[in-house]
């Protein structure tokens, strides 16, 4: 067991520390900066279905469904095809609108998810074009796929999804820059540098990881908290949403993920002295409407911990921990600043002394509905 951890104390923390690694090999044979090219094996037969595709519709459940929405938004900025995602267990009970010009594009780190599984069956039998996002060779979801591109991401033993969830971003970030390049949407520049941006996210990933002391110390201060709030816009919306999940999950304090600006219609009325808000607040296109959204939680002395890019000198000021990540592409950023967030709740968890890598009442796969 010990040998299988690699000198980790939990599978969990060896899986947040293998992402440089898994990240690229989920790019491997299809990133290619020197060619200047992306493949995807998976795709090539379905070409013309993408370029024609009236829509995508996204199936998945848990930390992949937050990997398909911030495909969601890959996909209608770079590919400019309108996209839904949907809850697996919702999606196959509602009579849902499929027509044989969609694409269903279903994501599960095991494959064997029986929503994800069932959802994929109805849309089958409407017609559409089932594409899968594995991490599992031969699971039962990547045999009932037309096509698909596995994630490679290696065997994830911990429950809480880490590094599945960034080979599953990885994966779709390529498929939306191929499909939006082949569609016109992308034009040859952005594509290059993007791809060059891309290639670098390792290294940041890397120099992410590095920030695990600091992290274990804010988790110090906040482990015996009842709640905390995770706010997010744009990319970093699906973040904040996976945040909250990884700290439920393994260290059974309540959390809520929220597209930031939604705080004032509800959630703000939660805030007072003693409630931690994590704001994933890179420097991006929503980062000044961000910072005011840090500014209301500050003005209701709300406790701010806030993820920035490594240099931002207008948050450290508000916040009362700043955690720097490098800066990256907007569309890339939630590989990079979803890592502190995997952290902060893996150090709380353990801090508070839970079972990190079995939490009570969670299975790895969910193979009943
Ligand atoms: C993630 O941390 C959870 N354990 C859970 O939400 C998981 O992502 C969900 O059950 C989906 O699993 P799958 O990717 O294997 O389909």
């Amino acid at each position: 067991d010990s040998i299988e951890k690699g000198g980790y104390e939990h599978f969990m923390l060896k899986e947040i520390f293998e992402q440089p690694r898994s990240i690229l090999d989920s790019m491997r044979g299809r990133l290619e900066l020197v060619a200047g090219h992306l493949n995807m094996g998976g795709i090539r037969a379905y070409e013309r279905k993408f370029m024609n595709a009236d829509r995508i519709i996204i199936v998945a459940c848990g930390t992949s469904w937050h990997a398909g929405l911030v495909a969601e938004y890959l996909l209608e900025d770079l590919a400019r095809i309108p996209v839904e995602v949907e809850y697996a267990s919702e999606f196959r009970y509602r009579n849902p609108v499929i027509t044989e010009r969609d694409i269903v594009i279903a994501i599960s780190q095991s494959g064997e998810t029986a929503d994800t599984l069932a959802a994929i069956e109805l849309a089958k039998s409407k017609g559409a074009t089932i594409f899968g996002i594995c991490n599992v060779v031969g699971s039962s979801i990547a045999r009932a796929t037309d096509a698909g591109a596995y994630t490679h991401a290696g065997p994830e033993i911990g429950v809480a999804s880490t590094k599945a969830f960034t080979a599953q971003v990885t994966v779709l970030t390529i498929l939306a820059m191929i499909v939006g390049h082949k569609r016109g949407t992308l034009s040859d520049t952005r594509l290059q540098e993007l791809m060059v941006e891309l290639g670098s996210i390792p290294a940041k990933v890397e120099k992410a990881l590095l920030l695990n002391d600091e992290i274990e110390l804010i988790a110090e201060t906040f482990k015996d908290v009842p709640n905390f709030l995770y706010l997010g816009r744009g990319y970093n919306f699906p973040v904040a949403l996976e945040g909250a999940l990884k700290l439920k999950e393994i260290s059974y304090i309540h959390a809520e993920g929220y597209p930031a600006a939604e705080m004032k219609h509800g959630p703000i009325a939660l805030i007072d002295e003693n409630m931690p808000v994590v704001v994933i607040a890179t420097k991006d296109s929503s980062y000044e409407k961000v910072v005011s959204n840090i500014q209301e939680v500050k003005a209701r002395k709300g406790r701010i911990i806030a993820v920035v890019t490594e240099g931002d000198t207008v948050i450290p000021p508000m916040a009362e921990f700043v955690i720097e990540v490098p800066a990256t592409s907007e569309v890339l950023v939630p590989l990079v600043s979803v890592v502190p967030l995997q952290l902060l709740s893996y150090h709380i968890a353990v801090l508070r002394g839970c079972n990190v890598d079995q939490p009570r009442n969670l299975a790895k796969s969910v193979t009943v509905e």
